[in-house]
């Protein structure tokens, strides 16, 4: 039973034999969150009686995964802008589709996080870092709140915008109040966009600052243990330093869709809009778009189609869209015999004359008829 718990109770003695309050208030009510999840409600309410009556219990922390605030996110001196952005996605909330490579490995994450008190108790730690790389529009940041909304954790976002600041040193500064901060309660850190830090190389700032950013930035990973989640994305992986990249457990690299994934997303994007028929139909010619990319074209049609009064997206107008924005297809397919055309040459197997015919709601003769014209 006490081995469930253990790692909230090890949080607690490190917050406790650090004198670092804000840690013991948060993780003490993560502890009676989840003993009550147990279905111990007494002694969830037990521990909640002696933080509220407690020094750290004064922080205002009652419920660490509730509504309570925490602390304030540390902010730049410079332009007292926050340094993070905090946001609570609910399990279940985010959607994300994933190869099923990057499925088994994110599964066995959240698993092995999820075991943290067993695995602590038996002296081997979580080691919960990813490093998410790959083009951009491919699920990188969707992936950090969908890890946050599974283990019911907020999400505590980087902004590199207000990390980098135009001051010497405080950069540094800024990253250790950050690390400092995500250190003192249950929370994914999550560093989005983090070759903005090893790309200040190109603004013009001189290599010993970038140097110390790196070793700063080092040192805060360390110093964050190997039990509290971290999760970096970036799309330029060869920016990145090698010491940075060894310090993470998992990584993942996020691509374009394949057509399991590109039916999956569409049926996710076009929801009651669209049948399973035009969900396939739209992973045939969107080879080579991105996540955001299909959504932005779904959400389109399905905007189209409310517009009409429609409540479904039509073949032909998913068709026409997809052609549209799909990068690897021809960007004139204006007419009806450019998209006829343009299916053929996609994939002449699947969009068989028949096919089309019904499609189109045309006749086969008439579907010949256009495939031969020239115009
Ligand atoms: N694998 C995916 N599963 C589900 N949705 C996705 C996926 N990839 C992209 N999307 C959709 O596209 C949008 C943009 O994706 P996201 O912001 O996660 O991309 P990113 O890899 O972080 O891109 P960038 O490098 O530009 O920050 C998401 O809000 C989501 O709706
Ligand atoms: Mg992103």
């Amino acid at each position: 039973m006490l081995r469930e718990f253990l790692f909230d109770v090890a949080k607690i003695v490190e917050g406790a034999t650090n004198s670092d309050l804000q840690k013991v208030a948060s993780y003490t009510a993560q502890l009676a969150d989840r003993l009550e999840g147990a279905g111990e409600t007494e002694a969830a309410n037990r521990i909640r009686r002696i933080l509220q009556n407690s020094k750290a219990g004064t922080l205002g922390l009652t419920k660490a995964t509730g509504h309570k605030a925490n602390a304030a996110l540390p902010v730049d001196t410079e332009s007292r802008l926050p340094v993070a952005d905090e946001e609570r996605p609910m399990p279940g909330e985010v959607k994300l589709v994933l190869s099923e490579a990057s499925k088994r490995a994110l599964e066995q994450f959240l698993k092995f996080f999820r075991a943290a008190g067993r695995l602590v108790a038996h002296g081997v730690g979580v080691s919960p870092s990813i490093l998410l790389y790959g083009p951009p529009g491919c699920g990188k940041t969707q992936l950090a709140r969908y890890v946050a909304a599974e283990l019911s954790l907020p999400l505590i976002t980087a902004r590199t915008d207000s990390l980098i600041s135009s001051y010497l040193g405080s950069t540094s500064k800024n990253i250790r109040q950050l690390f400092d901060h995500a250190a003192s309660r249950p929370c994914v850190l999550f560093l989005d966009e983090f070759d903005a830090l090893a790309k200040m190389r190109d603004d013009g700032r001189e290599l010993g600052e970038l140097k110390r950013v790196v070793i700063s930035l080092l040192q805060n990973i360390d110093a964050l243990g190997t039990d509290h989640v971290l999760i970096a994305a970036t799309n330029h992986e060869h920016l990145l330093d090698p010491a940075i990249w060894r310090r993470f457990h998992y990584k993942l690299k996020l691509t374009e869709p394949d057509f399991n994934g590109r039916a999956a997303m569409a049926a996710t994007f076009f929801g009651s809009f669209a049948t399973p028929e035009l969900a396939e139909l739209v992973a045939a010619i969107s080879d080579g778009m991105t996540g955001a990319q299909l959504r932005q074209v779904a959400e389109d049609c399905v905007r189209a189609s409310v517009l009409a009064d429609q409540n479904q997206v039509t073949a032909p107008q998913a068709i026409h869209a997809m052609l549209a924005a799909n990068p690897n297809t021809p960007l004139a397919s204006a007419t009806v015999a450019d998209q006829l055309r343009a299916l053929r040459t996609l994939d002449k197997k699947r969009f068989t004359q028949a096919r089309l015919a019904s499609i189109f709601g045309y006749s086969q003769s008439w579907v010949s008829d256009l495939l031969r014209s020239n115009t």
